[in-house]
């Protein structure tokens, strides 16, 4: 029998707004996405309004999101995209069901720092904006919908066939009801373009 895998003494490596991040115990490749219990509470607990209640994935609904972008990607170029973080599966833990992503990584082994972190630290160098134009210039190749691209969603990795690049690890996938993104190229890179100009605006405040 499969028990929930125990990670709640665990010190989650990142708290976000929604989710808290663990690296997996046993294999330092992975990291676990679990949702933060007490958002599950307050967001999808019994006061959520009855036609919320409708809405079956409930604190899920982001994983199906982020699952459905990553494979639709992955069919479209064959392969999975260097530029998205790799979903690699999931797992039940004692604090509900877990994504399985991979870990993102410099050249140290240490976890790759947010770009968020490189600009406040004046570290985002040279190198990293010619890997920030290669990972502008695969997104916009890629059919790929982005929800939400800032930077603190974007990790600065390095691995061999890679070298430095950046990594989207959060926000993929159509938010909208509808979602006209997935429907209309045209509107997903005219969205994809829009945040690209946010992001470089960014970038450009702290050069
Ligand atoms: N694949 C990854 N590789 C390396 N670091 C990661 C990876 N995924 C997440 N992280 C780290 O964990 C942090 C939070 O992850 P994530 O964005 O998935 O959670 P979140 O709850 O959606 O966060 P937020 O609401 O703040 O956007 C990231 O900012 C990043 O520092
Ligand atoms: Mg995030």
């Amino acid at each position: 029998m499969i028990t929930p895998f125990p990670i709640q003494g665990l010190q989650p490596i990142a708290s976000g707004k929604f989710r808290l991040v663990y690296e997996h115990p046993e294999n330092r490749d992975l990291l676990i996405k679990v949702i933060r219990p007490e958002m599950i509470a307050k967001r999808w607990g019994s006061g959520m309004p009855w036609y919320k209640r409708r809405r079956r994935m409930k604190q899920y609904a982001l994983f199906v999101r982020e699952i459905n972008e990553f494979v639709a990607t992955c069919a479209d170029n064959g392969k999975a995209p260097a530029f998205a973080q790799k979903i690699t599966g999931f797992i039940e833990t004692d604090l509900g069901l877990g994504l399985i992503t991979e870990a993102a990584r410099d050249r140290e082994g240490n976890l790759a720092p947010p770009m968020k972190k490189l600009l406040a630290e004046r570290q985002f160098d040279d190198e990293a904006r010619a890997a920030l134009d290669r990972f502008i210039e695969a997104l916009l190749e890629s059919n790929i919908v982005v929800a939400d691209m800032h930077s603190g969603n974007l990790v600065y990795a390095h691995n061999e066939t890679e070298g430095n690049h950046f990594v989207l690890i959060d926000g993929i996938g159509a938010t909208t009801l509808i979602p006209t993104k997935v429907w209309s190229r045209r509107l997903n890179l005219a969205s994809k373009r829009s945040k690209i100009s946010k992001l470089l605006n960014t970038v450009a405040k702290y050069s």
